[in-house]
């Protein structure tokens, strides 16, 4: 039902009328706990509707969205020209099986895709549902391709939690609790964390070491002590960590790491499924590093919230023969066309240099914050990709996962949705359009939810 305060669907501001979790919420929330498996729910937080960068819930509040559905909604919620494209094909065609047939949607979204992506050299798709499947298709990719199949990812890693995708995820023991044996030939090696690593490095000032360390750990001692590179089909990696807490590794490192499987005829699966489409200020976080991946994983904003995944590969890294890999629904015509038009926004709205723009804006509001309260021990991040981290204490940088999770019900109460990340960060992932004025709102919220959960 309309809201009347927004009679016209238009949200332009935080409004809490009741404590949320107001009576329609909690009731839903209820049933939800009796017909759902239990997941990783959060916050009550019961949406009703969502328009740009606001969600309204079941009992008429209005939020300000700093979650995009965890980095999906990056054009905002509902967005008028991906909607009207989708409408459009809703009484064209939906779903015919795009790994077996052919239609036109699915290879404009392949080309719009494929010429998005970083390096000149020509590439092609698979379309999956999600992030962990396009990373499963990656991994066969490379195991296809290389003949090999042993792996090294890295420690703080998320990529998704299917059995094969799991045995790489390392971000919370949690996720593997109980669920072995995953796919075995997975190592994980330290990423290159310049805020805590276990090299006691202080990363941002010495940034080439802290990479230079990670990199011989894995060169001398993991391909020498139990890696053998004959086995090495590749490595795993994203680009800045998410699910890890948000950690942009020094600017060498992904050069390094790729020289180093080049000279292992290894391959380098990058993991763009949270950094891509626009999210870091760049169309692929990997463009901050200078790489061009051979293998990219996508997922979450691709397509609007129509789920939709992909792998994107150097053609000749292609599957050599029918039948290795296959599905049901990839390339879903809806999705399809919600993909085109999504990368169409971000192109003609410039939303990179919007997210760049507002995302400096809105980290340098974080950094003030920083200085006026000890309990942030670290602001970092890229773009609209950004996270604080809730320290005990400044110096041992010691995580205070309980803060966090205090401001995060705090935020709320206040009209802002947020998500954690990592030990005790937490993310701030608006929808690429932005406004100054939006961060400001944000900022607001977040240093009074952070005053009431000290
Ligand atoms: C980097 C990365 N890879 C893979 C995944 C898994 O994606 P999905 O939940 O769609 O399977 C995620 C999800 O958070 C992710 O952040």
């Amino acid at each position: 039902m309309m809201n009347e305060a927004h009679p016209k669907g238009e949200m332009s501001r935080i409004s809490i009328k009741v404590t949320p979790p107001g009576p329609n919420a909690r009731k839903i929330v209820d049933e939800d706990t009796k017909y759902l498996v239990t997941t990783t729910k959060s916050l009550p937080i019961v949406a009703e509707r969502a328009k740009g960068a606001f969600v309204e819930d079941v009992d008429g509040n209005v939020y300000l969205d700093f979650s995009t559905g965890i980095s999906v909604t990056n054009v905002g919620h509902i967005h008028p020209y991906v909607r009207d494209r989708v409408a459009e094909q809703l009484d064209k065609l939906w779903h015919f099986a795009g790994t077996d047939y052919y239609y036109k949607e699915q290879v404009d979204a392949a080309r719009a895709i494929a010429e998005s992506t970083p390096g000149s050299f020509h590439k092609k798709v698979f379309f999956s549902n999600s992030g962990t499947e396009s990373n499963e298709a990656a991994i066969k990719l490379a195991k296809v391709h290389t003949r090999k199949q042993e792996f090294i990812a890295f420690i703080g890693g998320f990529h998704g939690r299917t059995q094969g995708s799991l045995a790489f995820t390392a971000s919370k023991a949690i996720q593997r609790k109980g669920l072995f044996p995953t796919m075995p030939g997975v190592e994980h090696a330290p990423f290159p964390n310049p805020y805590r690593n276990p090299f006691g490095i202080d990363g941002y000032e010495e940034p080439e070491e802290l990479e230079n360390r990670v990199m011989d750990f894995i060169e001398d001692y993991m391909l020498h002590t139990y890696v053998h590179p004959d086995n090495l089909a590749g490595f795993i990696v994203e680009p800045i960590q998410g699910e890890g807490g948000y950690i942009v590794p020094p600017k060498g490192f992904h050069k390094k790491l790729m020289k180093l499987a080049d000279e292992n005829n290894a391959v380098v699966i990058m993991d763009e499924v949270q950094t891509g489409f626009g999210r870091t200020g760049k169309f692929y976080g990997s463009e901050h590093f200078g790489v061009e991946p051979e293998i990219m994983s996508l997922a979450k904003s691709i397509a609007s919230g129509i789920p939709m995944g992909a792998v994107v590969v150097k053609d000749s890294l292609d599957f050599p023969e029918q039948a290795l890999h296959s599905n049901t629904f990839g390339g879903n015509a809806l999705a399809s066309v919600a993909c085109v038009a999504t990368i169409e926004v971000i192109r003609k709205e410039k939303l990179l240099d919007n997210a760049t723009k507002v995302g400096n804006y809105l980290k340098t509001g974080l950094k003030d914050l920083s200085d006026k309260y000890d309990a942030i021990g670290d602001v970092r991040g890229l773009g609209l990709m950004l996270a604080i981290d809730f320290v005990k204490n400044r110096k041992t940088k010691e995580p205070n996962a309980k803060l966090r999770d205090a401001f995060e019900m705090n935020a709320f109460k206040n009209g802002l949705l947020s998500l954690p990340t990592g030990l005790s960060a937490m993310r701030f992932i608006p929808p690429l359009n932005l406004t100054e004025e939006q961060a400001d709102m944000g900022l607001e919220v977040i240093e009074k939810a952070l005053k009431a959960s000290l």
